[in-house]
């Protein structure tokens, strides 16, 4: 089958085509650098974007991969959880070319799409224990298939990644912040003791970020020349390093509190679950040094294999709600012309329409 994968459900406008299980092409316009000007996603000037890019770019997917429209069998688009504004402009592209096209429309959880993406260059292994940490999302799911997905544990505030973003701000450090306070960490070692492993004494599954926040708000309070002097769109790390004597050790312990309470968690999970044979990530968040190292470590110590995508299929992309797509199609998964999106933090009803 042929399918397309439309994902707006963030601040990436994304396309992708997906033949037989196996990546095609794909175009990606990414607003990231609109957004870094206000330091976060602004919403509505997200969607506006997506309207303004989304039909050159489906021409450009057609044009580069010689593709005619009347080709595509099915159509796949993320539902949510995301923004609303965005999530709808990518729904009312894939209503108009079911309909057009008289194809049949799948709506994709996109968490779900991130966890089955590496599904495009290996077999996947059920059941799996998943998480998604990025910058609007940190959840722990567990898949016995690809079509049963129970939600384990999720941020009760900030997102993981939002954690990273909004440390950055106080530092001065550009958006998004994660990347930037990586490559600072690489220049310390971590002091376990300055910044606790938020939201561990208990026994759920659940995540809690914001304490961490305001640990590192009081700790730059108390070292007013941590911040760097000026925000740069590319700061120059081994200089900032040198020049800001305990800003690579903040940020490698940022990262030691943050990738240690994931591995507890994941591990508090294994334990729960006996049955999982494999551990997949993914979300923008699983490119830090520290956490992918955690991760490697916490599947090994569980007897289970790690899945850990390349970045460009762990960030947002429409190569995972493609192949989604293509996956619930084939197996009669299918929406009609009443497919809602659903915002963050609400739950995504079972409201397929079985067709087999
Ligand atoms: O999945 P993603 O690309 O998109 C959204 O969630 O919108 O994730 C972006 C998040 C940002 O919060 C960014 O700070 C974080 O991923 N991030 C990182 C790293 N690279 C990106 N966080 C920690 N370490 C990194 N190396
Ligand atoms: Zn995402």
């Amino acid at each position: 089958m042929l399918c397309l994968g439309i994902e707006t459900s963030c601040d990436e406008t994304a396309l992708a085509l997906v033949r037989d299980k196996r990546l095609v092409g794909q175009k990606l316009a990414s607003q990231e650098r609109m957004h870094a000007l206000f330091g976060g996603v602004v919403p509505e000037l997200a969607s506006r974007e997506h309207l303004r890019v989304i039909g050159p770019l489906f021409d450009a997917l057609l044009a580069e991969t010689t593709t005619r429209a009347e080709e595509i069998e099915g159509i796949a688009v993320a539902r949510g959880p995301g923004l609303l504004g965005s999530l709808l402009v990518g729904l009312g592209l894939a209503k108009g070319l079911a309909i057009s096209l008289d194809r049949p429309l799948v709506g994709i959880n996109h968490l779900v799409a991130h966890l089955l993406a590496p599904g495009l260059e290996q077999e996947l292994d059920f059941p799996a224990l998943g998480l998604v940490a990025s910058g609007g999302h940190t959840q722990i799911g567990l898949l016995t298939s690809p079509f049963a997905v129970s939600w384990l544990g999720r941020t009760l505030d900030d997102a993981v990644g939002e954690a990273y973003d909004k440390t950055a701000r106080m530092l001065n450090l550009p958006y998004p912040g994660g990347k930037t306070i990586d490559a600072l960490a690489q220049f310390a070692d971590p002091d376990t003791g300055l910044l606790p492993r938020p939201y561990v004494d208990n026994q759920n599954l659940d995540f809690s970020f914001s304490g961490l926040k305001t640990a590192v708000a009081r700790i730059v309070a108390d070292n007013p020349r941590l911040v760097a002097p000026v925000m740069e769109a590319e700061p120059d790390i081994p200089e900032l390093a040198a020049s800001r004597p305990g800003l690579a050790e903040l940020c490698a312990s940022l990262n030691w509190s943050i990738a240690s309470t994931i591995r507890l968690k994941l591990r508090r999970a294994m334990a729960r679950h006996p049955e999982v044979k494999a551990l997949i990530a993914a979300g923008g968040v699983v490119a830090n040094s520290c956490l992918r190292r955690e991760l490697a470590a916490t599947a090994e110590e569980c007897g289970v294999r790690a899945v850990l995508p390349r970045m460009e299929l762990c960030t947002d992309n429409a190569a995972m709600i493609a192949y989604a797509g293509s996956v619930y199609l084939e197996a009669g998964y299918a929406h009609g012309m009443d497919l809602d999106a659903v915002p963050r933090g609400k739950p995504l009803p079972d409201d397929f329409i079985r067709v087999s």
